[in-house]
This record gives C-alpha cells, structure tokens and sequence, in this order.
C-alpha cells in the first residue's frame, strides 16, 4: 500500500468540480484517508514548490496556489502515486488523454485543476507539510 497526497487547486474549488475530482479517485478504487478545505500560504506553497523555485513560472504558480481554497487529500491504494498520476492525466491539459481529469475538465498549464505527488519521497513531504499525524486515517 502506498500514500500520495492529492490537491484540488483553486480553480477547480471554484468551478465546483471538488466532488467530480473526488468521486473519479472514489471510482477508481483508492482510500480517501485525509482531506480538508483551506487557504495555501504563501510561506507553505514555496514549501510545497520548492523544487520550482528556479523556474520562470515559479512566481505564477505561487500566486495561483494562494489565491483561494483548495481542497488538501491523501489517497492510500496498490501504487497510489502511480495510479493518481494516470487518472489526472499530462500537466499540461492540451496533451492530457480524455477521460483523465485534466483531459476532460482542463485546458491551460497553470490551470490543471489537480495536483498529485510525484514520487514516494515527495508524497511523504508533501503529506507532512499538509497534515498533521492525528488528521491522519
Ligand atoms: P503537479 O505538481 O501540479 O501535480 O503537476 P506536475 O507534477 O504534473 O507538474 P510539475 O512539473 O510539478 O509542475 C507543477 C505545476 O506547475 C505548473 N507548470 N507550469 N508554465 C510552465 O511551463 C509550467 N510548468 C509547470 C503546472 O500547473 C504544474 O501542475
Ligand atoms: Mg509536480
């Protein structure tokens, strides 16, 4: 069994697309194990996107992550990093398969409406940066 952490970003809290996003991991067999409405600081988000840092869109990215709720999740399943990747689909939604989230539900980069672990070293930091061990299932 493996843990990723799974974010709804601020644009899909505000098209409403919390429970479609959700529901897709539900259909897909993961755990729900953790999950919670709140604002990114921008002390957390340059946490979250350290690895960015250098990047011209770092500033971009930062912004667009505190610029309102989101929705904060970990999924626990076989290859659940794996298996979350796929079912959200490419970063950038133009080359995202149909029938992925980003595939059906996005169109630009920076607006691709998830975000999902990348490897099982950034999963643990990033649940450790989000949740505390008791909101924890
Ligand atoms: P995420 O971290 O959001 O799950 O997405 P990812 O692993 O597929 O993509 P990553 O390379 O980690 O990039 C993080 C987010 O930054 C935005 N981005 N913009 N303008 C650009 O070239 C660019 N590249 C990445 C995207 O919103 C991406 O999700
Ligand atoms: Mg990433």
């Amino acid at each position: 069994m493996e843990r990723t952490f799974i974010m709804v970003k601020p644009n899909g809290v505000a098209r409403g697309l919390v429970g479609e996003v959700v529901g897709r991991f539900e259909r897909r067999g993961l755990a729900l194990r953790a999950m919670k409405l709140m604002r990114v600081s921008r002390e957390l988000a340059e946490s979250h996107y350290a690895e960015h840092r250098e990047k011209p869109f770092f500033t971009s990215l930062v912004d667009f992550i505190t610029s309102g709720p989101v929705v904060a999740m970990v999924w626990e399943g076989p290859q659940a990093i794996k298996v979350a990747r796929a079912t959200m689909g490419s970063t950038d939604p133009v080359d995202a398969a149909p029938g992925t989230v980003r595939g059906d539900l996005a169109l630009e980069m920076e607006q691709n409406v998830v975000h999902g672990s990348d490897g099982t070293q950034s999963a643990a930091r990033e649940i450790g940066l989000f949740f505390g061990a008791e909101e924890l299932v």
